[in-house]
């Protein structure tokens, strides 16, 4: 059997995870990045594609494939072509178009009794520091902070000048939470029937990770574009929470997006210092701060006493399916 995936994101751990597994591996890659992806041993096959359309015929003409969806799945080939791959997907593919809507997204989150940020319907509402967010995962491009109406009703007016938004309606308007961001990796296993915790993540944020190195004298608002990840563990009296929250996740997406959220998914939150844990946003899907555990973090060796990545735990899973009969469960 092969396992596939698009080269970007966290393609290398997910297709070294499933060399260590015994599969064959397969890529599908655009003309520019092929270059790079060539570089590793442990892709067995290239798919080149010219255009997003061509993507999904080469991917579709694979035999006894699966293919494994990450964070810039539907970023760069759009949800309309992603519905169209006919290889089985690991995961839950009904959970695409509720993470591709921010309101339905965070009522998921909301409907699982986990905290998360006041949301503002309008800028009108306004009447405290708040984040606005564009659509889609756009690791953070063009998000701004505001402190009033007004600010708001500015730097929408600047995201439609230059084109970001076509609307303000896909615009999100959260309240902005102080205190440190943790990004909770977790993989439900419906092999094992439990939830494990892969790792934590931070993400590593220009330019609002920087301001601290900017001399006293000197303003500058924050930016959230991410460009790496650092790892993270959190206090151990910490973690029965996010606990409860994943299994909380867990069964409402079983009873809303059937069959449930299948494998990694990722509840991004900011712990304030109440050691209240806030969730701004969450991944159906293996989240980029996983590439820092490709030899398995402090966590994922409490449940396997081997270098288990988030990309080789996903192969495992496919592995106990096969042995068991029952590959219908992980894919959809
Ligand atoms: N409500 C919030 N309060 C404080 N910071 C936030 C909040 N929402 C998002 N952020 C910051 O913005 C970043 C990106 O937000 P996120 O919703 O994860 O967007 P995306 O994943 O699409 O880039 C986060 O990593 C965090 O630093
Ligand atoms: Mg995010």
């Amino acid at each position: 059997m092969i396992l596939s995936t698009l080269a970007s994101h966290s393609s290398l751990q997910i297709l070294h995870g499933a060399k260590m597994e015994g599969f064959r591996t397969a890529i599908l890659s655009s003309q520019t990045r092929e270059n790079f992806y060539r570089r590793f041993g442990f892709i067995d096959n290239f798919l080149v594609y010219k255009n997003e359309e061509e993507a999904i015929n080469l991917l579709n003409s694979l035999q006894d494939a699966i293919f494994i969806p990450h964070g810039s799945l539907i970023e760069y080939v759009g949800i309309e072509r992603v519905s169209k791959i006919k290889l089985p997907i690991f995961g839950n593919r009904n959970l695409f178009p509720w993470e591709s809507n921010q309101v339905k997204k965070m009522k998921l989150l909301e409907m699982s009794n986990i905290k998360t940020p006041t949301r503002f319907e309008r800028p009108e509402d306004v009447d405290r520091l708040v984040i606005v967010k564009l659509p889609g995962a756009k690791g953070g491009r063009g998000y701004f902070t505001a402190r009033t109406k007004k600010e708001v009703k500015e730097g929408i007016k600047q995201l439609l000048d230059k084109k970001m938004i076509q609307n303000e309606d896909e615009l999100i308007i959260q309240e902005y939470i102080i205190g440190i961001p943790m990004y909770f990796q977790f993989f439900y296993s419906p092999m094992l029937q439990r939830v494990e915790l892969t790792g934590i993540d931070i993400r590593y944020e220009t330019n609002v990770d920087g301001l601290r190195r900017l001399p006293g004298d000197i303003k500058a608002d924050p930016t959230f574009v991410v460009a790496g990840n650092i790892p993270a563990v959190a206090r151990e009296s910490i973690l029965p929470l996010a606990f409860e929250y994943a299994e909380n996740f867990i069964k409402t997406t079983r009873n809303v997006v059937s069959p449930g959220v299948i494998g990694p998914f990722c509840l991004e939150s900011i712990v304030t210092d109440q050691l209240d844990i806030i969730v701004f946003e969450f991944s159906g899907r293996i989240v980029a701060g996983t590439n820092i555990y490709v030899n398995g973090s402090p966590y994922s060796w409490l449940y396997w006493n081997e270098p288990m990545s988030v990309g080789r735990r996903i192969a495992r899973e496919i592995n106990l399916a096969i042995q068991k009969g029952k590959i219908e469960d992980v894919v959809t």
